[in-house]
């Protein structure tokens, strides 16, 4: 028996190569819920990540045939990369699942967007073609996120004995907000879903979204999302060749990797960048003067409302006076997206509202925001380990890791502020001081309730949040959804 039995697709792989002067390839193996799940699975030999060669060493990894067993990128035209990935998924369906559009005169959908649209379908394709090419009879496949939502349906046209799964990391659009994608353009991304033999997402909240959108976009096709004897979640339409197809959806609210962030947050690398930090917070911990900590960690990423926070931290600092030098806003932001203008001129505004704060509040001693916009992970975990309070504030958000990780990792307990429009809300809701993201004079006063929280009630609070928000760890969150596609 020849091909992989489990495949998993999505945009950015699990490594990325960088070619060193030297003219040989450095890989770079990434964190997060799907390297761990799909190592989980133990025989690698059986699996396969199909994904995206997104860096310059990544392509020449790709015509060396030096890429690690296991993974295939997919050299694909620059030129259809970007239009699929920049133009499509990350100015289209990355701001309608998260409602940016914020003016009324966007969005705008003209010609250029019919054609990047159509570059979109190209790459898609080429997913479904090396899928296709590379599984077994019998296979089982789980395509990742917006990027990739045609796949399940070319797929299944060229593989109709695949079992394909497709899961959603994002929100998902509610049904007015979704119909403002052309009507032939929402029915081909919907239909290229339901192609798939289960839909996953990370709440209740998004599936039900999604089964409204159905509901709303494709009329025509006799659509049912409710079956009285069977209370499995599901979406069910006539096929244009008459065939009636059921797609099963289910929620696997991903939580924390335990484990991996204990163990990884005591280790030297991050001890030595705690004591940076330490030091540039100031203030003597324990002593009279001691400083609290407000954390935030991002990408640099419009939909996590970053600006927003700046500016409830300012007004806490401007109406509570008593907090000035005596607390620091620590904001890391992963660079991210930055082809796009408007996730660079975000990522500029961030910095000038930073600025502008310190010049206005700092003193020689206190600085009161420390912003940094890099990408390292031992950092980000260093402040985790001092967080007193952790701000999770976005405006809209498929899940949000960092609001389940910080609990886990703070060395003296913190309080969460989170926004209800997190999809972490449905899980840690009751222990979060929990905001409106667009509401800056409340997010302010939830920093102010949780800054003078009693002790004990946000150790308290600390522990509940740190066991909620890793009952599904990312292995697990994996092989359950094997399991269901599977059943
Ligand atoms: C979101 C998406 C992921 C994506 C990540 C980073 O969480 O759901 O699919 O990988 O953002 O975005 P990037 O564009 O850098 O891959």
């Amino acid at each position: 028996e020849h091909g992989a039995q489990v495949l998993v697709a999505s945009n950015r792989g699990p490594v990325s190569y960088a070619v060193r002067e030297d003219g040989t390839l450095d890989a770079k193996r990434g964190g997060g819920g799907l390297v761990s799940g799909l190592s989980a699975i133990g025989d690698e030999a059986d699996a396969l990540w199909v994904c995206s060669a997104l860096s310059d060493g990544d392509r020449e990894a790709v015509r060396r045939g030096a890429g690690e067993p296991g993974v295939r990128m997919l050299d694909i035209d620059a030129a259809v990369h970007s239009d699929a990935y920049n133009g499509v998924a990350n100015s289209v369906l990355w701001f309608v699942h998260h409602l940016l559009y914020q003016t009324p005169l966007e969005p705008t959908f003209g010609p250029e967007f019919r054609r990047q649209w159509a570059a979109y379908r190209t790459y898609n394709q080429a997913f479904a073609a090396a899928l296709a090419e590379e599984a077994a009879q019998g296979a089982t496949v789980v395509v990742q996120d917006y990027h990739l939502a045609l796949v399940p349906g070319m797929l299944r046209a060229l593989r109709p004995d695949l079992r394909i799964g497709h899961f959603s990391h994002t929100p998902w659009a509610p049904a007015e907000y979704f119909r403002m994608l052309p009507d032939d353009i929402a029915e081909e991304l919907l239909l290229g879903m339901l192609g798939a033999d289960r839909l996953g997402f990370l709440t209740t909240r998004w599936l039900q979204a999604f089964q409204a959108c159905c509901g709303a976009v494709l009329g025509s096709y006799e659509v049912m999302t409710y079956w009285p004897k069977d209370a499995t979640p599901s979406v069910g339409y006539r096929t244009p060749d008459g065939r009636f197809h059921r797609t099963l959806l289910g929620v696997h609210g991903l939580g924390a990797d335990a484990d991996f962030l204990r163990e990884r947050s005591q280790r030297a690398d991050v001890e030595e960048r705690l004591a940076d930090l330490r030091e540039q917070i100031g203030g003597q911990p324990g002593g009279e003067d001691a400083r609290k900590v407000i954390v935030r960690v991002d990408r640099t990423e419009l939909s996590k409302n970053i600006v927003r926070g700046l500016h409830a931290y300012r007004l806490l600092l401007e109406e509570q006076p008593q907090w000035r030098e005596r607390v620091v806003h620590v904001a890391f932001a992963y660079p991210s997206r930055q082809d796009l203008a408007v996730y660079r001129e975000y990522t500029a505004e961030v910095s000038r509202v930073a600025q502008e704060i310190n010049s206005a509040y700092g003193t020689e001693g206190w600085t009161p925001v420390i912003l940094h916009v890099k990408d390292d992970f031992a950092r980000s975990l260093a402040a985790y380990r001092l967080a007193d309070v952790a701000l999770v504030n976005p405006i809209r958000d498929g899940m949000n890791l960092v609001a389940k990780e910080v609990p886990v990792v703070s060395d003296e307990g913190c309080v969460l502020v989170l926004s209800r429009e997190a999809g972490a809300y449905a899980e840690l809701g009751d222990d979060a001081l929990v905001v409106n993201p667009y509401d800056v004079v409340g997010t302010s006063a939830a920093l102010h309730a949780a800054l003078t929280m009693p002790a004990e009630e946000r150790a308290e609070r600390t522990k509940r949040l740190a066991a909620a928000g890793t009952a599904l760890p990312p292995a697990q969150w994996f092989l359950d959804q094997l399991e269901a596609l599977r059943g």
